[in-house]
């Protein structure tokens, strides 16, 4: 199975990017599935019905989140009935919404994705690994699925790293999201899990991390406010990784994917 992952959509420029190069993209490589994480898609903060159906319009087959999941309240509401749309699974009790979710491809092979928050430098929620034990145990790979992935949003790269290992040989793809920045450790793990710290954000790298460069300078210079973060505007990359999958689920190739805007590009070849 082929497998695109791509990292936190910012802003409008980086939606209108995957529906420009989205279908293409798809069809190039000839992908199966593909997941973002959408947790920054309405101009950084959250994600609304509308975002998410031209999202999926565009070839997006399941949307992730973060921290940022509820910035637009009627994602609090949206959740509930859109099933391709998932939050992190250690969120609390009650929280609306699910953190996983096992859906088919055109071939009907099924596809587990699941999403999980780190604690480290983040929001306290419950135990990450203790949440996705308990989604792999309840649908292994190979038995109940034929490709998982878990995307792991978090800061600290040591946990994203741990997570890896924590789901060596049980889960397709492990990769990190929220830092939105692109990692250049794409590897397969030595018990068969394709994995990468960070996917990078799709977005304007002329930015502080998706955003326009003046206000997060200023607040970095001298801690008072003066205006509200904005999305830049700029040409988007959008970030990412490529898996393929063989018939045990495990992954045989990982490759990060980089298209349009200004960082260095990479394809599959
Ligand atoms: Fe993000
Ligand atoms: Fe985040």
């Amino acid at each position: 199975m082929k497998l695109l992952f791509l990292g936190d959509i910012v802003g409008r420029t980086a939606r209108d990017a995957i529906v420009s190069d989205l279908p293409a993209l798809r069809a190039d490589l000839d992908v199966d599935f593909v997941i973002v994480n959408g947790e920054n898609a309405a101009g950084g903060f959250g994600i609304t019905a509308a975002i998410c159906e031209d999202l999926f319009n565009a070839g997006v087959d399941v949307v992730t989140l973060g921290n940022h999941a509820w910035d637009q309240r009627e994602a609090l509401v949206h959740i509930e009935r859109e099933p391709r749309l998932i939050r992190p699974v250690n969120f609390p009790a009650g929280t609306p919404g699910r953190g996983a979710g096992l859906f088919e491809t055109a071939k009907g092979e099924r596809v587990l994705v699941i999403n999980a928050m780190g604690r480290v430098f983040m929001d306290p929620l419950d135990d990450p690994f203790a949440a996705i034990e308990r989604e792999i145990g309840a649908c292994p790979l190979g038995e109940a699925a034929d490709a998982i992935i878990v995307d792991f949003h978090g800061e600290a790269t040591s946990e994203k790293m741990a997570m890896g290992h924590f789901c060596d040989g049980r889960a397709s793809l492990v990769v990190g999201t929220h830092s939105h920045v692109p990692t250049a450790d794409a590897q397969i793990l030595p018990g068969g899990t394709a994995y990468q710290t960070d996917a990078g954000m799709c977005g304007d790298y002329n930015s502080v991390i998706g955003m326009e460069k003046d206000e997060p300078l200023n607040r970095f210079l001298s801690k008072i406010p003066t205006a509200r973060f904005q999305a830049a505007s700029g040409e988007a990359t959008l970030c990412g990784v490529f898996v393929e999958t063989d018939a045990s689920g495990l992954a045989r190739r990982i490759e990060p994917v980089r298209v349009g805007g200004r960082l260095k590009p990479a394809l599959p070849a």
